[in-house]
């Protein structure tokens, strides 16, 4: 772990209390959890708990045994027993809700399309005969770079009905980012689209797909093209001979074929989703069959508390694990109605988001803390204008400021909707802490409770647990395994030992005690049993509820040719949480320019997306260095921030700190 963490479990956090909220009595009284028994149920009989998840969906066999915890961290799940994922999702549903909208997909213009589960039924059907057809077998990684647009989850969940994983890249990322996720994963079938529109403009997406296969040392032989407009292929667009083929026609070839699910050990991957880490290499966190699906459809029911008669909207992007876990698998398996929305949220409008929940009667809304701060900057004259009404809403993916959850709660919630913070990541599969709605309190700014049969904790730096719920901050960890846990970091154990349990692990023992999952997150367990997640501790920053790597960033930095050196430390920011800033030392000779400048901020958005895009360049003569070298990118960060710059004797040169202050903040 990073060197310059002071948490060491002794500062008191010094954070302010907050009020509790009693979920409303309405909201209790149709719950799908309402009985606090289910924590003892699952704590006592751990890990046989789970299995009231597994028993959400229809397995071809049941498992023999829960957990196989006999070659830590390699835990093995419902081991034995056998299922498909797309048969959960979609042909269970058949007998009982065939005519049931699964999918009321928004187009960003208005156009859209309403998906029953029969349709999705026929439309997986027919890809996943497609993706037969080009060669795709079991077990062979299928790299997927879709946007919202009903493609996805239907190409997601053909290549589940065949027992391919697939490796979803999202949309936003560079043609070069998506070329280092096929290589890594050995990839050669790619699915995009020609299109999809973004704030009115039709983008030519596939252009990324192209350039990337070029760029990938992998040889791709297939290059599947959905059309955002069927038949109707972009104007732009070039389909390469012998390697792309139009899904339309695919399809057409393909109308009524039926493809029987594969039968999967539960034990076999799913799926691949990247995600930054401390290195400049993403991780490919692998997803498991059995243990993964049961993990998402049992969160989803209990912390969610979906329902099949519900309808449903998580506003976030299925290119993240969010929409991977609560838009596809989770929601889907439980057979409920929900909302995919293509667009920007200001798009043609700012009401454009309430329009929708008004317009198909959401009950459930799910976003970002990021979200929440920007419909708060735009002010509550939008949200009034519509007529919707939730009974129930959640943020995930960064800590909310309890002046934006007041404001969720009082304006999109109308005071009487729960609140779930859910804190998890995409190594968890799924929630890991987060209260159940009906059974805890709601407190702004803390996610809460761990989830039934998690147990986190926080350790010092030295490893030590701090004693529980004694309000002191430290190292968020988890103590025993879960079923929606990642597998592996794809083709590379030893990295997923060395991230995740090298540093509060014993590495050398086979009993599971010793195995203590690390979040990488810093936490404060407080007094009322409540967790409050602070942040990274490690060099990733979250960048509007994205994961970013500060070693990424800086590696697209340094292919600039005028760049000698550089470092990237996160900067707080009142909307997006927090934004990237870049300190470069240039070469000899080369003076700062604007042109430089845009040269970075190109290399940035053409190495990992725009999505990644530098808030400030800053041109130094000397970047603060330790004597050994090593860059302290805290220093960096206390001057993004402009805070106080502690202890800088130990540095090899004391004076630099100050000079890059002066240039950011003048004297
Ligand atoms: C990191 C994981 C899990 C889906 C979205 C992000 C931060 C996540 C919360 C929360 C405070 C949160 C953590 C975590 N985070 N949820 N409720 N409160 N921080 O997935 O890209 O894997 O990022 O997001 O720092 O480690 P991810």
């Amino acid at each position: 772990m990073s060197d310059d963490v002071e948490f060491e479990g002794e500062i008191e956090a010094r954070l302010s209390e907050q009020e509790y909220f009693r979920p409303p009595a309405k909201f209790v009284g149709q719950a799908n959890v309402s009985d606090p028994a289910i924590h003892d149920r699952f704590g006592d009989e751990w890990p046989h708990g789970f299995e009231e998840y597994a028993e959400l969906l229809d397995w071809e066999s049941r498992w023999d045994e829960t957990l196989d915890a006999s070659n830590p961290p390699f835990y093995e799940w419902f081991v034995g027993g056998e299922l498909n994922a797309c048969y959960n999702c979609v042909d269970r549903h058949l007998d009982e809700r065939k005519n049931q909208v699964a999918l009321l997909w928004e187009g960003e213009g208005g156009d859209r399309s309403h998906l029953t589960y029969q349709d999705l039924y026929r439309e997986v059907n027919r890809m996943a005969a497609a993706l037969r057809t080009m060669g795709v077998e079991e077990d062979d990684v299928v790299t997927l770079h879709l946007p919202m647009v009903p493609a996805l989850p239907i190409t997601m969940l053909a290549c589940a009905r065949i027992g391919a994983p697939h490796s979803e890249v999202f949309a936003g990322f560079s043609a070069s980012a998506l070329a280092q996720r096929i290589d890594d994963a050995d990839s050669d079938v790619v699915v995009t689209i020609d299109g999809y529109y973004r704030r009115g403009e039709l983008l030519n997406h596939k252009q990324k797909a192209d350039q990337a296969v070029e760029e990938a040392d992998t040889d791709v032989d297939t290059v599947l093209v959905w059309e955002r407009h069927e038949g109707d292929l972009h104007d732009d667009v070039d389909v390469v001979e012998d390697r792309d083929v139009l899904v339309t026609d695919l399809k057409a070839d393909h109308d009524r074929a039926r493809v029987d699910p594969v039968t999967r050990n539960a034990e076999d991957p799913l799926f691949l989703m990247y995600t930054s880490g401390t290195t400049g290499q993403p991780k490919g966190c692998q997803h498991r069959t059995g243990g993964y699906l049961s993990y998402v459809t049992g969160t989803s029911k209990y912390v969610l508390d979906i329902k099949p008669e519900d309808t449903y909207w998580c506003a976030a992007d299925i290119g993240w694990i969010t929409g991977h876990s609560y838009i596809v698998y989770g929601p889907l398996a439980l057979g409920t109605t929900s909302v995919m929305y293509e667009g920007a949220p200001d798009h043609p409008h700012k009401g454009r988001i309430w329009e929708i929940a008004e317009k198909y009667d959401v009950d459930i809304f799910h976003t970002s803390p990021t979200a929440v701060r920007m419909f708060m900057k735009w002010g509550p004259e939008y949200p009034e204008e519509y007529d919707f009404d939730f009974r129930h809403m959640t943020t995930v993916g960064e800590p909310i400021q309890p002046e934006a959850w007041l404001w969720y709660y009082k304006y999109i919630g109308g005071e009487d909707a729960v609140i779930v913070d859910t804190w998890w990541q995409t190594e968890t599969g799924g929630h890991l802490i987060t209260n159940l709605p009906a059974l805890d309190d709601m407190k702004p700014g803390s996610a809460g409770k761990p989830c039934p049969g998690i147990q986190p904790a926080i350790y010092d730096d030295n490893g030590n647990p701090v004693e529980a719920a004694s309000g002191k901050a430290g190292n968020l960890v988890i103590e025993k395994p879960w079923p929606g846990m990642l597998q592996t970091v794809y083709g590379d154990d030893e990295r997923f030992v060395d991230e995740y349990w090298r540093d509060f692990s014993d590495t050398n023992s086979d009993d599971m005690a010793d195995w203590v999952y690390k979040a990488g997150d810093g936490a404060v367990h407080e007094r009322d049993g409540y967790f409050r997640i602070l942040g990274r501790l490690d060099d990733v920053m979250n960048v509007a509820g994205h994961r970013l790597g500060t070693m990424e960033l800086e590696s697209a930095v340094a292919e600039v040719e005028e760049v000698a050196e550089a470092a990237v430390a996160a900067r707080e920011d009142a909307e997006k949480g927090e934004v990237p800033d870049v300190y470069v030392v240039l070469r000899e000779g080369i003076e700062p320019s604007e042109a430089v400048r845009n040269g970075i901020v190109r290399a940035v958005e053409e190495e990992i997306g725009k999505f990644a895009r530098p808030a400030n360049v800053v041109f130094v003569d000397d970047l603060p260095k330790t004597r050994s070298g090593k860059i302290m990118r805290r220093l960096l960060e206390d001057i993004s921030n402009d805070q106080d710059l502690g202890d800088t004797t130990t540095l090899r040169d004391p004076s630099v700190p100050e000079q890059i202050r002066d240039l950011v903040h003048g004297d």
